[in-house]
């Protein structure tokens, strides 16, 4: 395919369900054949049926399928190669795909939670139990892998192609349960952490910023932004169904009282994603987080948030690490590396 200038480029992880699936929807509504859409997803098989399922509610939409595992080093760097072979520019690069690993539910804290903090409970993922020291094939953490050190990866590798477009933006999914607590610089990878997802979504938020820094420094016409899609009732998280569809009703009563982050489906969710790519920069700050969110009558807009308990040092720590390790794994990339350099 012949590119040119005015030709977008989007790259969306996890663009198979969920939020991400609600980003594609999103932007092919808003830049329509202008827009190439390149699915990153890791299976073939769903990430296909969600291209068809695109194609058939904006049958001009031009998209590319390109597999990736986001939770693995060469998948990665392969897929970073692919695209910079295809694409001659990358507007927008969705960081979005994520995973939160339980193995169950606290029924004494949900209990709890009824009573004390009833929108607390629907928020966050407190009565969850994440399973804790998951290590990936990279010797990396697991959660952290996915959620983080993967797009990190995938930034740093299409830097030259995100600049190429004049105004690159890599937008962030962070998330409203992210916050400095649940990290420990410590254990940046959040392999000892009790809450391993909160831990990794705090670390996309000190990326997005500090990186948003570096590239305004480096007037390399890139801006990073991180972002919260608030409640959705998607997938993440392998709750029982019966759970999810209780939850369900429950998020629209909720949302009906005026708790505006319940915005339940991914098409809301992803409202946020797409306001921080598509928004003039005079508009946006990186200081902040960009929140989906929803009336009552069910309409979404975004809320401009500043992030409460932002830590520069830290997290200028915590892009040394990653730079590092990113580093270490790309001059290995070729001799078989597998283990990550330790803290
Ligand atoms: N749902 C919420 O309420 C909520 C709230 C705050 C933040 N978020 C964030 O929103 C993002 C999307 O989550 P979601 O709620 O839309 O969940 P979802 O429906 O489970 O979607 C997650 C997507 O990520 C993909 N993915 C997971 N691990 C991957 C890997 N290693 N390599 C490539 N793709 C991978 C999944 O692919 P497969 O289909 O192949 O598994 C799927 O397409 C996540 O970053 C999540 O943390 C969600």
């Amino acid at each position: 395919m012949v590119f040119e200038k005015y030709q977008k480029v989007a790259i969306v992880t996890g663009a198979n369900s969920g939020v991400g699936f609600g980003i594609c929807q999103r932007l092919l509504e808003s830049q329509g054949e202008s827009l190439t859409l390149i699915m990153a997803c890791r299976n073939p098989a769903r990430a296909n049926k969600a291209k068809e399922l695109l194609l058939n509610q904006f049958p001009f939409a031009n998209i590319d399928i390109e597999l990736v595992d986001v939770g693995c080093t060469k998948s990665v760097l392969s897929f970073s190669a692919a695209i910079i072979n295809k694409y001659p520019h990358v507007n927008y690069l969705f960081c979005n795909a994520g995973i939160l690993s339980a193995c169950g539910l606290n029924w004494k804290t949900l209990i709890y939670l009824v009573f004390t903090d009833p929108v607390g409970l629907m928020e966050r993922s407190d009565s969850t139990i994440q399973n804790v020291g998951e290590i990936n094939e990279d010797g990396m953490g697991k959660v952290f892998a996915a959620n983080v050190f993967g797009h990190y990866i995938m930034m740093r590798e299409l830097e030259k192609l995100l600049s190429n477009s004049g105004d690159g933006r890599v937008v962030w999914t962070s998330s409203i349960t992210a916050y400095n607590k649940s990290f420990n610089i410590d254990d940046w990878q959040g392999i000892k952490s009790k809450e391993p997802y909160e831990s990794s979504k705090w670390a996309c938020d000190l990326i997005a910023i500090v990186s948003g820094e570096r590239f305004q420094r480096e007037e390399n016409h890139i801006a990073s932004f991180t972002t919260s899609p608030g409640v959705v009732a998607s997938e993440i998280g392998a709750l029982p169904v019966w759970v999810c569809k209780v939850r369900f009703l429950v998020h629209y009563l909720f949302r009906f009282c005026g708790v505006a982050s319940q915005n339940v489906t991914a098409y809301n969710g992803a409202i946020a994603d797409v306001y921080a790519a598509l928004e003039p920069l005079s508009r946006l700050s990186f200081l902040s987080r960009y929140n989906s969110l929803t009336n009552r009558w069910g309409k979404a807009y975004v809320g401009a948030k500043a992030i409460p308990g932002y830590d520069r040092v830290t997290a200028e720590k915590l892009v040394e690490k990653c730079e590092l390790a990113y580093q270490a794994f790309k001059k290995n990339s070729d001799l078989n590396f597998t283990t990550a350099p330790a803290n």
